[in-house]
C-alpha cells in the first residue's frame, strides 16, 4: 500500500460539527444511463447534479457530516475509459463547486488514496480543501479511491508501535491514512441507492452502529425529498447500541 504523506496545505483541526453523520453509497448511475440507451458516462454526469441537490439540502436537514462514496478502490477494475472519465468528472465538480461550498460554509475533504489519482485531481482536491478549511456549517467528505478495509489494515500497521492502543488512537490514524483532516463522528445513517444491499467496503470502522437504508432509487434520480424521507425513517428507528429498548429497560 502506498499512502502519500498528508498534504501540508490544510492543517488538521479538532473541528467536530454538530449534527448527524450520514453517508451515501451513490450507486446506480450506470444503469440509469443504460436504461435510456445512453452511455454509462451520461449517468455519471447526471449523478453530479444529484450530488449538488443533496449537498445543498443536507445542512438544513440536520446533517453535520456528509460522506459521499464516489469511487471505491475496487472500481479501478472498471474499463480504463470509465475510470479516467470519472476522475475528470470529480476534477471538474470540485473546481466548479468549491467557491460555492465556501460561501455556504461547507468544508470539503476528500478521503482515500491519492497516489493513483491524476495530478490535476490531486491539485484540485488540495485547493478545495484549503479554500474551505475554515468552514464550519457542514463537512462534506468525498470518498475517492477509498477502501475501508485497506485503510484499516494500514492504520493498524502504523499503530503497531503504540502501547495500550485506544480506539481514539486508531480513529486518529485512520483519518491520517485516508488524508482526512480530523477524525469523524461515528456514522449515524448509511444510505445506498441503486437497489443493491451490500456495503462494498464503505466505512467499516465508522459504521459499526450505523442504521442502514437501501433504496431502489438510482443515484441520478435521488432528490432532496428522498434525503428527508430517509432521515424521517432514521428518526423513527430506535438505536440500542447493544442495550435494551427504553420500554423494556425501565
Ligand atoms: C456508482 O454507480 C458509481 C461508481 C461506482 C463509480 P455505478 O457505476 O456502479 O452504477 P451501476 O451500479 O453500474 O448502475
Ligand atoms: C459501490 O458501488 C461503490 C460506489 C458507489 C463508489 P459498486 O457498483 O462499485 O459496488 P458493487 O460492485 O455493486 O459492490
Ligand atoms: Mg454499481
Amino acid at each position: 500500500m502506498h499512502f502519500m504523506v498528508q498534504s501540508k496545505t490544510c492543517r488538521p483541526s479538532a473541528f467536530a460539527p454538530s449534527g448527524l453523520h450520514v453517508a451515501i453509497i451513490m450507486d446506480g448511475s450506470g444503469r440509469w444511463a443504460e436504461r435510456r440507451g445512453w452511455p454509462r458516462l451520461a449517468g455519471h454526469r447526471a449523478g453530479v447534479e444529484a450530488v449538488r441537490r443533496v449537498v445543498r439540502a443536507a445542512p438544513e436537514a440536520g446533517i453535520g457530516t456528509l460522506t459521499l462514496f464516489a469511487f471505491s478502490a475496487a472500481n479501478w477494475s472498471r474499463p480504463a475509459g470509465e475510470a479516467t472519465a470519472l476522475m475528470d468528472i470529480f476534477t471538474s465538480y470540485l473546481r466548479a463547486d468549491f467557491h460555492e461550498d465556501r460561501a455556504c460554509g461547507i468544508r470539503v475533504n476528500v478521503i482515500g488514496r491519492r497516489d493513483r489519482l491524476p495530478n490535476a485531481l490531486v491539485e484540485t482536491i488540495e485547493r478545495a480543501e484549503s479554500a474551505t478549511a475554515g468552514c464550519r456549517r457542514m463537512r462534506l467528505r468525498l470518498a475517492i479511491d477509498y477502501s475501508a478495509r485497506e485503510a484499516l489494515a494500514e492504520a493498524v500497521i502504523r499503530c503497531g508501535s503504540i502501547d495500550g492502543l485506544s480506539s481514539a488512537d486508531l480513529a486518529r490514524t485512520l483519518a491520517e491514512v485516508v488524508h482526512d483532516r480530523a477524525p469523524v463522528p461515528d456514522l449515524d445513517l448509511l444510505i445506498r441507492t441503486g437497489g443493491e444491499q451490500r456495503l462494498s467496503d464503505c466505512l467499516l470502522w465508522e459504521g459499526a452502529f450505523a442504521e442502514i437504508i437501501f433504496t431502489e432509487r438510482l443515484w441520478p434520480d435521488f432528490s432532496a425529498l428522498d434525503l428527508t424521507a430517509a432521515l424521517d425513517e432514521f428518526h423513527r428507528r430506535e438505536r440500542r447500541f447493544g442495550g435494551l429498548n427504553s420500554a423494556v429497560a425501565s
